[in-house]
């Protein structure tokens, strides 16, 4: 990459009412970036003095579900005379200069919450007619052959140039360093098919958690779920050949309930006797009560029911968006129980609400990238759910 490239604006991409919440986290890390234009799920920034190194900028962000530098916008009628004036906008015509672009996103902005009018974050035909007028006319010679969604993600460590479709006759363009796992995603989200017998929307939280976090489970680990009814997370993590044990007073889809590798214990959370813990290695908690709440009923387990959850995967809902100012101590809170590895994320397809994920250590994560499955696994592999012919179901 050249080093006489220095953009000067950022954009990010984020759900639809989050925008002050992005706004406040940015500020609160003094990055000398000043909030420009925003609209619904769309917010630039303007760097104080351009930025000197893009290839190694980060934004650390929980609400920013992807990000990178403006290149600018673009408006009219037409697609093809939208696609031909992105390609000659100056801050494009400088950074394909300086970059190499390899693939490109392009995408709608959210309108609405995830799960409201039938909405969810993903490929849309308008976002496919913007990438096909794009493509058409590129000066990118490795971009002409490109063909939209054709893969789920790009390649690790590649720049990608980026086209936000934030209304059908305004476009922004810009383009990012696909540094990091969501940065290889399409606007930030995951490719996420929805299984038809998906028991609840659930299904899409846990597995766009699981996608992020790539937290290093391996088949037959025991999973505990507080809050599991009805059960699409639960639906999520059984199709990882995770067992899992579902604690919630309410009723679980006979879907989920009747699998071999699944255990209702019905009860609360607080209620459950440490027994029903016994080998578990991952915890996971989606419960419609405050984040303190959770965290209570997360500690009551993993400080003094079972010393073996190696990791989290938490639902913290947000009653209100300004209860984003409150993500670091529960972050935190969290670190206090033995938990090195804290990370968080709003993700595409969380509502008002974000995920927090945690790892004892930074090692486990290193482990499952570096080796085989097979070889991480120390321990004897269990029989089958612990407590499978013990746990009262007090139905
Ligand atoms: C958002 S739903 C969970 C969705 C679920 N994870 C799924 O995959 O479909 C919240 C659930 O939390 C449960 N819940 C609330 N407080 C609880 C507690 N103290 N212990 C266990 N479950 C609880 C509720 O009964 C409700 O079923």
């Amino acid at each position: 990459m050249s080093t006489t490239w220095h953009p000067q604006f950022l954009f990010t991409v984020c759900q639809t009412g989050a925008e002050a919440a992005l706004k406040h986290e940015i500020a609160a890390q003094k990055l000398d970036l000043r909030p420009s234009y925003s609209r619904p799920g769309f917010v630039t920034f303007k760097f104080d003095q351009r930025c000197e190194n893009p290839q190694g900028f980060q934004l650390r962000s929980t609400f920013a579900r992807t990000w990178g530098f403006s290149l600018g916008k673009v408006s009219g009628a037409q697609a093809s005379d939208l696609a031909f004036k992105s390609w000659q906008l100056p801050a494009m015509v400088e950074a394909l200069t300086a970059i190499k672009p390899s693939d490109l996103h392009v995408w709608e902005r959210d309108r609405v919450m995830p799960g409201e009018e039938g909405f969810e974050p993903g490929p849309t035909a308008l976002a496919a007619e913007v990438d096909a007028a794009l493509t058409a006319c590129t000066p990118v010679e490795s971009l002409r052959s490109h063909h939209f969604g054709q893969q789920g993600a790009s390649q690790p460590n590649t720049w990608i140039l980026d086209a936000v479709v934030v209304e059908p006759c305004e476009w922004w363009l810009g383009c990012h360093l696909a540094s990091r796992r969501t940065a290889c995603w399409i606007g930030g989200v995951p490719p996420i098919q929805q299984p038809e017998d998906a028991v609840s929307r659930a299904y899409l939280k846990m597995t766009e958690a699981l996608e992020w976090s790539a937290l290093p489970f391996v088949r037959g680990d025991i999973c505990v779920e507080l809050g599991c009814s009805p059960g699409g997370a639960a639906q999520a993590l059984l199709e990882k050949g995770l067992f899992v044990v579902g604690i919630d007073p309410a009723e679980v889809d006979p879907l989920v309930a009747e699998h071999p590798s699944f255990l209702h214990v019905r009860r609360r959370s607080l209620d459950v006797p440490k027994r029903d813990f016994q080998r578990a290695k991952w915890l996971t908690a989606d419960m419609n009560v405050a984040p303190g709440y959770t965290l209570e009923a997360v500690e009551d387990v993993v400080l003094n029911k079972t010393p073996s959850i190696r990791g989290l995967v938490l639902t913290l809902k947000l009653a209100d968006w300004s209860m984003a100012s409150q993500i670091g101590d529960l972050v935190k809170r969290v670190r206090s129980w033995g938990y090195r590895d804290v990370r968080t994320r709003h993700l595409a397809f969380n509502r008002q609400e974000f995920c927090l994920v945690a790892l004892k250590s930074r090692a486990q994560r290193r482990i499952k990238r570096g080796t085989s499955q097979r070889r991480i696994r120390t321990d004897a592999p269990h029989q089958g759910v612990p407590g499978k012919m013990h746990v009262e179901k007090s139905e």
